[in-house]
Order: C-alpha cells, then structure tokens, then sequence
C-alpha cells in the first residue's frame, strides 16, 4: 500500500466556520512543536476568543459577497479540513507571501502539501489577479524547501521575513513563482495522476 496522497484525495476550498476549532487548536496547542520551528512567539498569537471572532467575521463577511475574496483556504484531504494555506502582504493584481499548515503531524510528509500548493496557488493566481507568489521559507524548515525543490521552483536567494507574531525576523529562502509558471505546476500534477492511476506502470 503506497502512503502517497493522491491528487484527487487532496483538496483547497474555501475556509470554513466548521475548520475554526481545528485552526484556534493548532495554534494554542502547548505541545504544537511546529510553531517554534517557525520562530513563533506564542505570547504574540492572538487569544483564541479573538482568533475565532475574527475569523467568523472574515468567513461571514466574505459569504455576503457575490464571489469568494477569502485568502485563507482549507486543506481537505479525503474530505477532511487537515490545514489551511494563507496570504500576507496581499496586494491585487501584484503580489502576495504565501503560508501552509498540515496540522497533524502524522499528515505531514504523505505528500499532501506538495499537492495542495498548487492547486491554492492556482486559486490565489485567480481569485486577487496576482502576477507572483511569493514564498519566504525558513531555510531551517526542511519540509517546506523540499516542497519547493520537488515542484522545480527555483530559489531566488536569501531574505529575512517578519511577522507580528514572530519572535524575530527569521532567516529565509525566497522563492517566486510567475503566473506563466503555473501551467508547469498543473502539469506535474497531472503527471502524478496519470501515474497514481491504477494499472498504471509507473
Ligand atoms: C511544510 C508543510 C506544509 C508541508 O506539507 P506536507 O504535506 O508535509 O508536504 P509533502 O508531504 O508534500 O512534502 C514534504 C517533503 O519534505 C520532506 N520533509 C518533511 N519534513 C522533513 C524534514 N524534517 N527533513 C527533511 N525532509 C523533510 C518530506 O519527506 C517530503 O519530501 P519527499 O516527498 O521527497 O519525501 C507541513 O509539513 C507543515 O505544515 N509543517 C508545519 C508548519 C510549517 O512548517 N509550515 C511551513 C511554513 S514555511
């Protein structure tokens, strides 16, 4: 039995009211090693009342409109919600930084990710018109650059990213990613599934 997600199990969609216990737990969870290999400062994390209220705002305010302008995705893997991609630093038309979180650690590594990037980019490129993402990876997060070297997305060379929530600005990779490269992205997809089909001698 092969551990690799398949392209058709991994999904991006909207954000939802119903992914917001999952999303306030993995931030506050004390035993959530993760945050601290991102630089997190937990101090800095929002409470998780003021987490949920916002979000709820954010979820409910977007459901009024007539298309979706949400930038925070869900990750559904076999149906399930098990992460979310964000943006910061969006700008319309232009750029934005672009995050991922697989919550459960025993999620991590089965290939999901490498999934679920592209095709959130591929709705980010969309919905804000975006000429580039933009990735900020923390060169010591081994994981997150692999992503990037499987995906053929070249390093573009060093940097220092800063969040309120971060201890400190933390050491980068930066990698972009063009619109015009997105077809390539698709494409490796769709090789994956092609070899993922059953019967399939690859
Ligand atoms: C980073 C993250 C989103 C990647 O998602 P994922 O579903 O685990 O990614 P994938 O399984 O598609 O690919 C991960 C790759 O990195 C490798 N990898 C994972 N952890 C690694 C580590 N500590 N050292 C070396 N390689 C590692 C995996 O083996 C896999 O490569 P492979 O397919 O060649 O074996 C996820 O691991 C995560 O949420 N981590 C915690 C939060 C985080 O670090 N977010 C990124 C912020 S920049």
């Amino acid at each position: 039995m092969t551990r690799a997600a398949s392209v058709d199990d991994v999904e991006v969609r909207d954000f939802r009211l119903c992914d917001l216990d999952a999303y306030v737990a993995y931030w506050h969870d004390p035993a959530n090693a993760a945050l601290e290999a991102l630089g997190v400062d937990r101090a800095k994390v929002y409470p998780a009342r003021k987490m949920r209220e916002m979000l709820t705002m954010v979820v409910e305010r977007n459901e009024a409109l007539e298309t979706s302008q949400l930038s925070i995705l869900s990750i559904a893997y076999r149906g399930a919600t098990v992460g979310v991609h964000e943006l910061t630093g969006l700008e319309r038309n232009g750029s934005a930084v672009m995050h991922a979180h697989v919550w459960a650690t025993e999620l991590r590594g089965l290939g999901i990710g490498m999934i679920s990037y592209v095709k959130a980019m591929q709705v980010y490129f969309e919905r804000f018109s975006l000429r580039e993402i933009r990735f900020e990876t923390p060169t010591v997060n081994a994981g997150a650059n692999r992503i990037k070297e499987k995906l053929g997305i070249a390093r573009r060379g060093t940097g220092t990213f800063d969040l309120p929530i971060l201890k400190a600005p933390v050491v980068t990779d930066t990698y972009v990613v063009e619109r015009a490269d997105l077809p390539r992205l698709l494409g490796i997809l769709a090789a994956l599934r092609a070899e993922q089909r059953p019967g399939s001698s690859t």
